[in-house]
């Protein structure tokens, strides 16, 4: 199987569908992904009505440089099916699916997506949010060795995942931090990219810039964001570091090397470096010139 080209997710922005002066604004953002969400940004009334405001939203997205996901409600509640339905037929990048449970979470939805004729290019993304979900964290991430099942990424779901297990969300995430990392582990097994929850106190950007760091020192590709003042700082923490591109050149470069030719190992300013660092190197490269474009 060949590897996707890289996708910059730095900066997922959720808007509710119910909210016209946010949706309004989606157009001059700068995050790579819009999120515009059904579920619980949106009180049960205002449901249907988010719901029928969907293919207005879409009616003007070839103008837009970022991707355009929607996150609809659990497809166990009154309004998923629907919501599944609605989604699909303005043909997004994505459709997320809340509180799954189970990779039969995933592939029922795929089927609903089959049986509509929606083109393969929709995928799916699965939020991980339910202690069910880290139980089953293998499995789910297995469909993505699967293009048929088209799940192309996992979003933490933090508030529901403390909610739901009674741990203390504590400023450092201590009790969050192992399961987030059971979900890199999974998400790279399964060749899924991979979104941070959000940051609930949108107006500590020092608090935020920090989670971000963290996050993508713990391998997530982006974060999932709640306000516009969030969006530069993670274009920024989840970009590669202008020291870490210095390195990856020279190591590119001391490959390039007449001298190196056909070695499977270096040595460069005293440390050692094989063909996996220039493999990675060229990785970094090729993201810093995604995120360029
Ligand atoms: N997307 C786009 N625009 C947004 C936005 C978002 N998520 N959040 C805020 N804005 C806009 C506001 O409409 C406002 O616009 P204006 O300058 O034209 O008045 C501007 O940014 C400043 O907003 P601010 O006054 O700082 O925040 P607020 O009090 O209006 O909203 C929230 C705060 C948290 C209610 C709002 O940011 C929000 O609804 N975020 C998304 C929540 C969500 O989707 N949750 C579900 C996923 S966890
Ligand atoms: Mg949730």
């Amino acid at each position: 199987m060949t590897a996707e080209p890289y996708r910059p997710r730095r900066s997922v922005l959720y808007v509710p569908a119910s909210n016209d002066k946010a949706l309004a604004k989606i157009q001059s953002l700068a995050c790579d992904d819009v999120v515009i969400d059904l579920e619980d940004a949106v009180a049960p009334a205002d449901k249907p009505s988010a719901r029928e405001k969907l293919a207005a939203i879409f009616a003007g997205r070839s103008d837009r440089r970022c991707e355009m996901v929607v996150r609809i409600n659990a497809l166990s509640s009154e309004w998923g099916a629907d919501d599944l339905v609605a989604a699909a037929r303005c043909t997004p990048d994505a459709i997320l699916l809340p509180k799954v449970d189970t990779p039969r979470d995933i592939l029922e939805a795929g089927d609903v997506l089959d049986d509509n004729f929606i083109p393969d290019e929709v995928k799916l993304w699965a939020m991980i949010e339910t202690p069910k979900a880290l139980l089953n964290i293998g499995p789910i991430a297995e469909l993505g060795r699967d293009p048929a099942s088209r799940l192309g990424c996992f979003v933490a779901g933090t508030n529901d995942l403390v909610k739901d297990t009674g741990i203390l969300a504590t400023p450092d995430r201590r009790y969050l931090v192992p399961w987030l990392m059971q979900m890199v582990l999974a998400a790279r097994a399964g060749g899924l990219d991979l979104l941070d929850g959000v940051f609930n106190d949108f107006r500590d950007m020092d608090g935020f810039a920090r989670e971000c760091t963290e996050a993508a020192a713990m391998g997530f590709d982006g974060k999932s964001l709640i306000h516009p003042a969030q969006i530069e700082a993670a274009n920024r923490a989840f970009a590669p570091t202008p020291e870490a591109l210095a390195e990856a050149r020279t190591v590119k470069e001391a490959f390039a090397l007449a001298e190196n030719t056909g070695k499977a190992v270096v040595a460069l300013n005293g440390k050692m470096v094989e063909r996996l660092h220039l493999a990675q190197a060229e990785k970094l490269l090729a993201k810093a010139a995604a995120v360029r474009a």
